[in-house]
């Protein structure tokens, strides 16, 4: 079952994270180092229930626990604000191919979709990470460009492709 997390996930989703940055560098651009140090209040700020967030997380629970999660933002700013965008999305390996990342995906949509002023969702994907891209592109997105030398792993520059999808392309 898909639902926004609210605080006391915040110990689940931490860990998640973690292990996400830890086990896949390419595909996230925060460090499992740089995330490991910062406070608890960091990722419950993430989580607090303001219906006008400025970010949420979304999260695949079953019987308590945390097995997927996936993150929307809103930009802030007067002149982007109908922009807002998807990150941090990450399955359990052991759940994976069961649909729980489409099901996170949806939820995002949907949820950008019932804030006022939201046009569009963007997203950025590694080069090379197919599973993920593939993912994005059957819940609706289209690549836009191509960031080179987006982001830097073990020495390495890697890529980043940028997807959105427009909220009222179905209207
Ligand atoms: C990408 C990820 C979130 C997908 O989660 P998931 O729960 O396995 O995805 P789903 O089961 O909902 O798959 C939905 C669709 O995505 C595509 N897809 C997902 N994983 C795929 C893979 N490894 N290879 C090819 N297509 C894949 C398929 O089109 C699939 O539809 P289908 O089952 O009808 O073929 C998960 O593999 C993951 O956490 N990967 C590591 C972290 C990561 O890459 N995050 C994305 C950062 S941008």
């Amino acid at each position: 079952m898909i639902e926004r997390l609210t605080p006391p996930f915040v110990t689940q989703y931490r860990a998640l994270m973690l292990q996400a940055y830890a086990d896949h560098p390419d595909a996230f651009t925060s460090s499992v180092a740089e995330r490991a140090a910062l406070p608890l209040t960091w990722w419950a700020q993430r989580l607090a229930p303001d219906p006008n967030a400025r970010e949420l997380i979304f999260g695949a629970v079953a019987d308590g626990l945390l097995l997927g999660v996936a993150g929307l933002s809103f930009d802030p700013r007067e002149k982007a604000a109908h922009k807002a965008t998807l990150f941090g999305m990450y399955v359990a390996p052991a759940l994976r191919g069961r649909g729980l990342g489409r099901e996170l995906v949806m939820a995002v949509l949907e949820c950008a979709r019932c804030r006022t002023g939201t046009r569009l969702v963007q997203l950025t994907v590694t080069q090379g990470n197919h599973g993920a891209e593939a993912l994005y592109r059957q819940c609706g997105f289209t690549p836009f460009g191509l960031e080179p030398l987006a982001v830097a792993v073990n020495g390495q520059f890697v890529a980043k492709l940028h997807m959105w999808s427009d909220l009222r392309a179905n209207d």
